[in-house]
């Protein structure tokens, strides 16, 4: 068997030996929704390290572990802490996580992180949804041998970002009176932050928000066929648009600020996609 799917495999048997939950959603929690669980009716939280072969993530800040409930009466599975490309995974294994919520059930997944705004409009604790990406400065996580049993070898790319979840998220901010920026995400590897003439570039290539995840992960999904939605919250403006430094306590900081409006647009959102369905 491809060693990919063989580990995919055995992480979901690990998985069900000690879950039986069925989650409708899945959502990965970035920076500033770290304390979503609390939002969340817990049944079952299930450690990483207690998955066989499941990669987990060394960046501060990050926890590492799935939460199975519910959000309202949403069956759900949270991801508190993602592996990032950057700790020096191969992608395959940064976007396991993601395969293994879609077989544990989930149809939709909501990706949510903390972003670099490259489109000068913004500002620091600004929400961005995300209506497209771009991926190409990472390596595809669908390189390999195709995983036949996932999805198709060259999958279409035309709507990652599903365009009647993106119509709810956008009502939902409406009506609880939360603006929202709308943009395009764009993924680089980190770790280090960008270069004020790097930022110029993503901007030039259509960009509105950059960061070091997310992107590879509607790859995947996409290829799963999953339905996709994400916001990016928009923790500092990108390199050379201030003529501060950047820091990741800045964007912590900014990305803890603005989090209980973040969980209260993600969790509504998940209440109106549920009706929706
Ligand atoms: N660049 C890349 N990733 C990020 C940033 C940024 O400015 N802020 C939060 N994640």
């Amino acid at each position: 068997m491809n060693q990919v799917y063989e580990k995919l495999m055995r992480c979901y048997a690990s998985v069900r030996e000690k879950v039986d939950f069925k989650p409708r959603v899945a959502l990965v929690l970035g920076s500033g929704l770290g304390n979503y669980g609390e939002q969340i009716k817990i049944s079952q939280v299930l450690d990483y390290h207690e998955i066989e072969g499941f990669p987990v993530s060394t960046v501060p800040g990050h926890k590492g572990r799935f939460l199975f409930g519910y959000v309202d009466d949403v069956p759900v599975v949270a991801m508190q802490g993602r592996v990032h490309y950057y700790e020096g995974y191969p992608m395959t294994d940064v976007v396991l996580p993601i395969r293994l919520m879609k077989l544990l059930g989930a149809g939709i997944l909501f990706l949510t992180n903390a972003a670099g705004g490259v489109n000068p409009e913004f500002s620091a604790g600004d929400f961005m949804l995300i209506k497209d990406q771009i991926a190409s400065f990472v390596p595809s996580p669908l390189i390999g041998a195709n995983l036949e049993e996932l999805g198709p070898r060259f999958c279409d790319m035309s709507e990652v970002y599903d365009k009647d979840l993106q119509e709810i998220i956008r009502k939902t901010a409406k009506e609880l009176g939360i603006p929202l920026q709308e943009g395009v995400y764009i993924q680089l590897t980190g770790p280090n932050f960008e270069t004020p003439a790097e930022v110029k570039m993503c901007r030039t290539l259509g960009a509105d928000a950059v960061g070091m995840s997310t992107a590879c992960e509607g790859i995947a999904a996409n290829h799963m066929g999953m339905k996709i939605c994400g916001i990016s919250c928009i923790s500092n403006l990108a390199c050379g648009l201030t003529d501060q430094p950047l820091s990741h306590q800045e964007v912590q900081e900014t990305a803890d600020r603005v989090a209980p409006l973040f969980e209260k647009l993600v969790t509504a959102s998940i209440v109106n996609m549920a009706k929706g369905e």
